[in-house]
Formats: structure tokens, sequence, C-alpha cells
């Protein structure tokens, strides 16, 4: 792939941007994570935004910037992220993860950015920066256009509904224009029709007062790990249905015809699971492997840990036991309410001799989009555009808890324009975003602008 003098600085800043180890979940880097807000901040400066702010929070900043050309035109509001995941376990990675480096890949034979952040959300949502700097060069705006980018979407995003409740007027906008989601393949775009809820648990069990020989005690007394093993184990069923009580009462299943219409977007159960280095898929009985990370509900144990993990052996029963436990959610599911019966159903499972404690940390409802709105049509156009392939809807596994609190606050609905792909390795090592992806997003972005501004200019003439 040849750049173009333009392409390659945009490369270049991207990289610079990708240095910062803005890792939210980690106070340690709170510094960086500053840096990355202020970068943000000289960014949109630089693009053209007349308005640039910086809005400090009790967590991490957020930035707001704005161009507003024609108050009669219609907004758009882009959200991205410029936070990242901690990089963790570093001995897996082969470049360093704040050390961006640029790498040729069986899929990327253009070449693709290794760093944490590259995808997920540095790289897509530096496209939109690009994307009117590159839109300013050609011309008036088609759209007013604002920004909001936040530090702590890795976190929950908890200090973002407080800011969005008290700045209506400031984030009023018609449409809001996300990437920080993925397509099908390099030749088949799609767009995000939904996202599952979150619910994020962590749970302790507590035995004798301190560590125990295990010798002398076992055998006679709890053992925290042994239990919460079986109190998780009891969490599902043997064909991996859930059994709290009330869990799937809200559970909206789409219709026959929907679910026909998703099974017509392409997948390859052969080339997934080669993707991951499995032999077989597993999961809820009744339901495709597509299905299974999209319209349905899941518990999984993200952490777990207690007892003697060392080098070597060491006899011991522990006192405690912690595992943290998140539950992914569908509409019509409501977060706190399922926190609330995970916490009732997981006590009860505990047998005598053991204390439970449960915390809840943070969660989001699931959201889904319609395709016959503007916006939905104008991403449409955009991708089949510069792709020459008509883009297919797709339900998301993942969740971006502020999309449907926007729909909420805001009443406007957003538009998941995302240009990854689930290779690219996101929170996980060696995350990495071709270049094919990267600038194909600065081409697709302004002709969403344009088609946006078309389909609303005839909408208004009827
Ligand atoms: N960008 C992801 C979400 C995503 C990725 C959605 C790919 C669909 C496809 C986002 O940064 C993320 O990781 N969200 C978290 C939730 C958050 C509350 C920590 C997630 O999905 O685990
Ligand atoms: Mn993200
Ligand atoms: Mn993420």
């Amino acid at each position: 792939m040849k750049l173009s003098t333009d392409q390659k600085r945009f490369l270049q800043e991207w990289m610079d941007f990708l240095k910062i180890p803005s890792i939210s979940a980690d106070s340690s880097y709170n510094s960086d994570v500053q840096v990355a807000a202020e970068w943000v901040e000289n960014a949109l400066k630089k693009a053209g935004c007349t308005t640039v702010e910086i809005f400090p929070t009790k967590g991490h900043p957020i930035v707001y910037g704005a161009l507003i050309t024609d108050s009669t035109l219609p907004t758009v509001l882009v959200y991205g992220h410029y936070d990242v995941q901690p990089p963790d376990p570093l001995e897996l990675w082969e470049s360093p993860p704040f050390e961006p480096v640029v790498k040729e890949t069986e899929l990327h034979p253009e070449g693709a950015v290794f760093a944490r952040g590259a995808c997920d959300d540095k790289g897509q949502m530096f496209m939109h920066i690009k994307a009117l700097e590159v839109m300013l060069a050609n011309g008036p705006l088609p759209c007013n256009v604002k920004f909001m980018i936040e530090g702590e979407e890795e976190v929950g995003s908890n200090h973002l509904e407080d800011f969005v409740k008290n700045n209506k007027e400031k984030l009023d906008c018609d449409i809001i224009l996300i990437s920080d989601t993925g397509m099908i393949a390099q030749d088949q775009p799609s767009i995000t029709t939904g996202l599952r809820g979150l619910s994020y648990m962590e749970v302790k069990v507590t035995g004798p007062n301190r560590d125990l020989h295990s010798g002398l005690y076992g055998g006679a007394v709890q053992n925290p790990i042994n239990v919460l093993c079986e109190m998780i184990a009891a969490l599902r069923d043997e064909n991996k249905k859930i059994t709290i009580p009330g869990f799937y009462d809200r559970v909206i299943l789409p219709t026959k015809d929907e679910r026909e219409a998703m099974e017509k977007a392409p997948s390859n159960e052969e080339l997934f699971k080669k993707s991951i280095g499995i032999d077989a898929v597993a999961g809820e009985e009744g339901f495709s492997t597509e299905e299974r990370r999209s319209i349905r509900p899941t518990l999984d144990v993200n952490g777990i840990w207690g007892g003697y993990t060392g080098e070597g052996a060491k006899t011991v029963i522990p006192s405690q036991a912690h595992a943290k436990i998140s539950m992914r959610l569908v509409p019509d599911q409501d977060w706190e309410e399922i926190s609330h019966l995970f916490t009732t159903y997981f006590k009860s499972l505990a047998p005598e001799g053991v204390q439970v404690e449960v915390q809840t940390h943070h969660g989001g409802y699931a959201y889904v989009t319609p395709i016959d709105t503007l916006g939905y049509q104008a991403a449409h156009k955009a991708y089949a555009e510069t792709f020459g392939i008509a883009p297919v809807p797709k339900r998301g596994g993942g969740s971006i808890p502020i999309v449907p609190m926007f729909e909420k606050e805001l009443g406007v609905k957003s538009i998941l324009m995302g240009f990854g792909l689930d290779s690219d390795a996101i929170h996980s090592p060696n995350e990495h975003y071709g270049l094919f992806n990267f600038f194909k997003g600065i081409e697709t972005i302004p002709k969403f602008y344009q088609y946006y501004r078309e389909l609303w200019e005839n909408k208004e003439s009827v």
C-alpha cells in the first residue's frame, strides 16, 4: 500500500498517540491518562474544531470539541474513548504494548499497527479526527460536528452519565457516530445494530479465620476455594442455561424472521475455531455460534484467585477465595435487577461454614437499533461506496453502556460504524489495527456526513 504524504503523517500521529499508556483501570497511570486527554484536545484543535475543552471529572477527564459552521444544518456527535485496557500479560506481547510498530500479517498484507489501543479505541477514534481534517481540506462541512471523547470507557464510564445529564445543550445533536466495534471481514463490511448489556460482579468466600495446614484441618472444614468452585458450577446447568431464578424473565428473543435474516450474514465456524485455536465450540443448546455471541445472555468467570499460586507446592486450606463474574445481557434485561438476582441467588448457594460477600462493579443496558433510520441509511451508502460491497446489519456481542444511555438522556440514536476485525485482538496481547482499516475508515466517515446531509435534506423537502 503506497501511502500519500498526508497518510504517512496520519500514521505517524496515530503511532505517537499510542505511545501514551492511558490505562484507565490502574491509578498509577493517572498522569498518562491526563496526557492522553491533552493529546486529544490538541488533535481536535489542529483538525479544525473551534471550541475545545477538557472537563475534569471525579475520574478521568472528558474531552469535548465542536465545529458549528451553520446552525441550520444537522449535527453529528462523535463519541469515542482514549483510555485503553491494561496490557498484561506482558510476556505474551511480541513487541512492547506502548511501542507501536507496523507489521505485516496474513490478514493485513499492507501492514497493521501493533500496540495496546491500536484499534480499541485510539485508532478507531482518531480516524474521526483525521476525517474532519480531510473534510475541511475539501470544502465546507456537510454537517456540524461535535466530539465527546472520554477516558473511562474501559472501566464502566462511571462519570459520563452525570456529564451527559448536565450538558444536554452542549451535546445536542441529530445523530451520534461511533467507531468502537468491528465488521465481519475486510471484504464484508457490516454495521453493528446491537450491543449486549453487562452486569459485572465480584464475590468473596471466607472460611476459617486464617490459612490452615491442609493436613491438620483438611477434611473437617469448608475449603473456600472448593466451595467457590461448586457455587460457580451451580450457576449454569448441563445445557449451559443460567440457573439464577428470574434471569431470563425479561429476555426478548428476536422473531423467527429476524433470526433467519441474521443467519444470512456470512460467518465461518471452521475459521472461527481456527482463529482462536479451539477444536470445538460450546454454548447454550438451541442457538448457533453467532446467536450465542450476540442475542443470548451469558455468565462468565473473568478471574478467580485464592490460596497458594507461587512456585512449588504449599499444603494449605486458604481462608478466602475470590472471583470476578460478569454477565452479558440482552434486551430487555435490567442490569441492576440482574445484579440483584445474582446476589440473592449466589448467597443462597453458600453452605454452612463459609461467609459470602457479593459486590456489584458496574453495568449497562443492551442496545438495538432499527435499520430504517437516516443514520443507518447514510452509513449503508457510505460503506457501499468505499468498499464496493453493501454492508450487512449485525448484532454485536460487546458492550458500550453509554450508547443506551445516550438514547435515554438525549433521545438520539447511535450509529455504530466500526472498522475493526475480531482478529484485531482487542483487550488481548498483540492488539493491532490494519492500515487498510484505518485509512478505509478515514475515507468512509466523510461519506457518512455527505449522505447524512443529503438524506436529511430530502426528508426536509417532503
Ligand atoms: N469497544 C469495546 C466494545 C465492543 C468491541 C463492542 C467490539 C462490540 C464489538 C469497548 O471498549 C469495551 O471493551 N467494552 C467493554 C464494556 C465496558 C463496560 C468495560 C466490554 O464489552 O467488555
Ligand atoms: Mn472500545
Ligand atoms: Mn474495550
